[in-house]
């Protein structure tokens, strides 16, 4: 077995080639070890209860927040939100910033790249405040060209929302230009991390993020935990989201005042375990190190378009430099839907993505309704790259062709 999978129980004994990792990435050993000691060991309602268990609890919950807000580069802890994925979190922003802070002649500016999590959410808003949604659009090597952004973010933008790495193409976006673009125009940037947060480090003070989005599931993380990084001065101003037990200060029948941040946004009983593993696999993460992650990517990357690009009825979208797709590639098959092409992949126990990876507004601009997407891992091998090439390479001949 290769040298990384052997931390990941789900590769032991079989031959399948996981190559869904924008989807969702595997979980190592230390996740789920991580996740059973909580279980086994404290496992209480944290933030309530006086006695040891509960207090442990809420220790590994604290101690989560603080691996998180290291991790992104947080000044404080309490600017880290546990929400249940990137899209709970981008909506927490839309819903007590946007509805709060947005009316008619203000703009919202977001990429024609971005994931539905980060579209609807700002539909929703727009509609609702009469702000208007402005689209940052990108050429078909993904890059969004300096002179589109600087015509389009100006005095009425209020709020930038983008992702630092496109789910489809896999840009990395400039979000350290065009944050501080934007503010320069008094805008607030909210950056979608969902892509960015497995693949490189990231520091959000750097990049210039007043909102930074990501899920855990991700980066090897369990489902049902993501963060919201918010910048101290927003997140004191913002009204809570969700209201209910946990994140009060007091209650009386008919008014009631909030807890400071973060409990004004963590409603109800919270994910601890969740927290917790979330918290190992960036523990993972920091041992593997980014200079094997990013090095192993860049790698398998440059392999796989490679030999690609010798196969005629292959169309790979975006930028046609491999270091500029964060292992993600889009591709179709001339003449073959992708659903075809992931359900052949899939006989020969190949996992891809085929469809319009929530992301419409993107198929659109590129002209097609839907593609096929490998997505790598530093886990994932020269010898799976290989063999995922053979087996597209014999798709239009078992469709008879
Ligand atoms: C760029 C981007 N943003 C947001 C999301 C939504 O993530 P989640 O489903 O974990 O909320 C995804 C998921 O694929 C994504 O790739």
């Amino acid at each position: 077995m290769a040298r990384f999978q052997e931390d990941f129980p789900i590769f032991r004994d079989n031959d399948v080639i996981y190559f869904d990792n924008a989807a969702t990435t595997q979980r190592p050993v230390q996740v789920m070890d991580a996740m059973r000691a909580f279980n086994d060991e404290c496992n209480a309602n944290p933030l309530r209860g006086l006695y040891d268990w509960s207090v442990r609890a809420t220790e590994a919950y604290e101690d989560a927040r603080h691996t998180v807000a290291q991790f992104i580069g947080a000044e404080r802890d309490c600017e880290i939100i546990f929400t249940r994925n990137t899209t709970e979190s981008i909506n927490l922003v839309a819903y007590s910033w946007g509805l709060t802070n947005l009316k008619e002649g203000d703009e919202i500016a977001i990429t024609v790249m971005e994931h539905h999590s980060d579209i609807l959410p700002w539909q929703m808003v727009s509609r609702q405040t009469g702000a208007k949604l402005v689209y940052l659009e990108c050429g078909q090597d993904g890059v969004i060209p300096k002179e589109e952004y600087t015509a389009k973010i100006t005095e009425h933008t209020r709020l930038v929302a983008l992702a630092e790495v496109s789910n489809v193409l896999g840009i990395t976006n400039p979000v350290r230009e065009i944050a501080d673009f934007a503010h320069d125009k008094g805008a607030v940037v909210l950056v979608d991390g969902a892509q960015s947060t497995p693949h490189m480090p990231v520091n959000v003070r750097e990049l210039g993020a007043d909102f930074f989005a990501f899920s855990g599931h991700k980066l090897m993380g369990p489902m049902g935990i993501g963060a919201l990084y918010g910048r101290i001065g927003l997140l004191n101003e913002m009204p809570p989201f969700l209201t209910g037990g946990e994140m009060i200060e007091s209650v009386d029948r008919y008014s009631a005042t909030f807890a400071p941040v973060p409990e004004k946004f963590e409603a109800g009983t919270v994910n601890a375990s969740g927290a917790v593993g979330l918290a190992a696999a960036i523990e993972y993460l920091k041992k593997v190190g980014w200079d094997d992650i990013m090095n192993q990517e860049r790698m398998l990357t440059r392999r796989l378009m490679g030999e690609l690009a010798e196969l005629p009825e292959v169309t790979v979208y975006g930028n046609p430099d491999p270091d500029r797709h964060c292992g993600i590639v889009t591709f179709n098959i001339e003449g073959v839907h992708p659903h075809d092409v992931a359900s052949i992949l899939d006989s020969e126990h190949i996992c891809i993505r085929a469809g319009h990876h929530c992301a419409q507004p993107l198929m659109k601009h590129l002209g097609v309704s839907s593609t096929a997407r490998a997505s790598l891992y530093f886990y994932n091998t020269e010898e799976e790259v290989d063999r995922f090439v053979r087996a597209v390479g014999k798709v239009r001949g078992w469709m008879g062709y």
